[in-house]
């Protein structure tokens, strides 16, 4: 048993999702929004740890937009607290799994002690390899895109950087993201096949799949037949297959 599935080889390096229907989970069983995030963070933990086996080095999950901030106060305030706790819950056991943790999006909307959770949570498993697990929360590509320019037009301005040499390279190094290779397949969960600002530079050529199921009832097996038939897929980067 080597512990990597005939997967691995064919299958996608990096899996982003956009977690949706959390929300109608909850309405369905006549309970708050609220509940359906919390059922919604329960099955994060399993989809991290079913990585290794399926090949996927990096998970990257969409937690919460620049656009959620539109939503009631009390799912807001809810949402928020309900990552603080999270964290703390469950720092220790990704820690252990060998999950090094990164966020991306915009920090300085989120309330400080969410932001030092974050910091410390990054720190710790910073030497960790096993899985990269990035959480985009208070993140949106536009916004995203937006703080890039604004750095590199600073870096422009300071006379660091000759405007000639702005390429896709330059800006790509300005991104969240930088760090992480783009992401071959990108997963929405609740049936809307749309992308809500989520990783568009990253993912000009991922693969995408939408399926009906609600983020609370998503299981690694959902995970690992989805992974399965990524790799039947051709991809073509703009080229014509030899
Ligand atoms: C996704 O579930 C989680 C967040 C956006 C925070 P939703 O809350 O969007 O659930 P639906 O789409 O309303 O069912
Ligand atoms: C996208 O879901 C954001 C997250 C999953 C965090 P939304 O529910 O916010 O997207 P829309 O409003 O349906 O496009
Ligand atoms: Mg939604």
């Amino acid at each position: 048993m080597s512990g990597t599935s005939d997967i691995a080889d064919g299958g996608p390096k990096h899996v982003a999702v956009i977690m949706d229907g959390n929300g109608r989970w909850a309405q369905a069983r006549g309970r708050p929004r609220l509940f359906g995030h919390h059922a919604g963070a329960k099955r994060v933990r399993e989809i991290v740890e079913s990585c290794p086996n399926l090949g996927v080095k990096y998970l990257t999950i969409f937690a919460f937009s620049t656009e959620n901030w539109k939503r009631t106060q009390v799912e807001v305030a809810g949402l928020m607290s309900l990552f603080r706790r999270y964290i703390t819950k469950e720092a220790r056991a990704l820690c252990d799994e060998g999950v090094r943790v990164r966020f991306i999006g915009d920090r300085v909307q989120l309330d400080r002690k969410l932001v030092s959770l974050m910091d410390e949570l990054e720190g710790m498993t910073a030497h960790n390899d096993r899985v990269h697990l990035t959480i985009a929360l208070n993140y949106g590509s536009r916004d995203e895109v937006s703080r890039a320019t604004k750095r590199l037009a600073e870096e422009v301005a300071s006379g660091n950087l000759d405007p000639a040499d702005v390429t896709e390279e330059t800006l790509t190094k300005f991104l969240d993201t930088r760090v992480l290779p783009d992401p071959d397949l990108v997963i929405r969960t609740s049936g809307e096949a749309r992308i809500s600002n989520f990783l568009l530079w990253q993912s000009a050529y991922a693969e995408y799949e939408f399926i009906d199921t609600l983020w609370p009832d998503f299981s690694s097996e959902i995970f690992a037949n989805l992974v399965g038939s990524y790799g039947k897929r051709e991809r073509r980067f703009g080229a014509v297959p030899a």
